[in-house]
């Protein structure tokens, strides 16, 4: 299978799925290693035979689905980005909890080994309000990931974006290996949970969901997604997505830069504008 026929392949089956050739054109050739690996696996003897195989077989279309993950994360990933999260929205969300006397929340939605989560908590116990309470859920559809995150070890080269004084207080070494120290995985739990099809039931001050979704979900989706994810920002709280993508429009968000936005208080708020902690916390 040459690169142009898994381009080719994969511009007709990806709108299947509901997602979108536009993201995956970068990183195609990840996704074409495993479209190589399933093919021979069964047997097929290039992709207009695999083709085949999904026409006639609807559950291999789980499996395609499966392949299509790319799981690429790094803490600090867009310095810019985070240099605007410990800036103005960290801050803004510890102001807001505390003033209504409660922990503060945020969610990594595709956190892919955690690095995104434990990011937020790093420069909330290190840089911004040291041992103010923080809960940061984590959710990601591949349970390999969720045990990677749990493990809380990575690869040097997970932290070259994240300022070497926090590497140095926030890790310990272990082998060839930075293990978050335990201060800094308190309060970041883990979750497998598809974004397509289940969502937390309560409310944020901060979403995070970045390279999922606004890169690689098809548009009508992105849009479906992202209301979702909207009705679960409390009025005030702040959704980041990352330095390459696009939000859709969307009336109840202000952009502050291009990839932070802030949910403008709604009329309805008082009455229930966002998922309120009743909701089922
Ligand atoms: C490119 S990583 C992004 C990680 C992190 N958000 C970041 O920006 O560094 C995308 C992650 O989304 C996960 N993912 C893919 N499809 C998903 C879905 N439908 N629901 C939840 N997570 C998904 C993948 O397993 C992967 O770990």
């Amino acid at each position: 299978m040459n690169d142009g026929e898994c381009a080719a392949f994969l511009q007709w089956a990806l709108p299947r799925i509901d997602l979108r050739w536009a993201g995956f054109r970068k990183v195609r050739r990840q996704v074409c290693r495993r479209l190589h690996r399933r093919v021979a696996e069964l047997g097929l003897d290039g992709l207009a035979a695999y083709r085949a195989r999904l026409e006639a077989d609807p559950p291999e279309w789980a499996v395609f689905d499966t392949m299509c993950r790319i799981t690429i994360s790094r803490f600090h990933r867009d310095r810019g980005v985070f240099e605007a999260v410990r800036r103005e929205v960290l801050p803004d969300v510890a102001a807001r909890a505390q003033a209504e006397g409660r922990a503060a929340e945020a969610w990594s939605a595709g956190c892919a080994s955690g690095e995104e989560a434990y990011t937020v908590r790093v420069l909330w116990d290190l840089e911004v309000v040291p041992g103010a309470p923080l809960n940061v859920l984590a959710t990601d559809v591949d349970p390999a990931m969720i045990a990677r995150a749990r493990q809380a070890c990575y690869a040097p080269g997970s932290l070259r974006e994240l300022p070497p004084g926090l590497v140095e207080r926030a890790f310990e070494r272990r082998g060839r290996e930075a293990c978050l120290k335990p201060e800094h995985r308190a309060g970041v739990d883990f979750a497998a949970q598809d974004l397509r099809a289940a969502m937390p039931e309560r409310a944020f001050d901060l979403i995070l969901c970045r390279y999922l979704a606004f890169t690689y979900f098809a548009e009508p989706l992105q849009r479906r997604v992202l209301a979702a994810l909207v009705e679960r920002l409390r009025p005030g709280g702040w959704l980041v997505i990352g330095t390459h993508e696009r939000l859709p429009e969307t009336p109840e968000l202000e952009a502050v830069s291009p990839q932070v936005f802030k949910r403008v208080p709604s009329p309805l708020a008082g009455e229930g504008g966002a998922r309120r902690e009743a909701t089922g916390g």
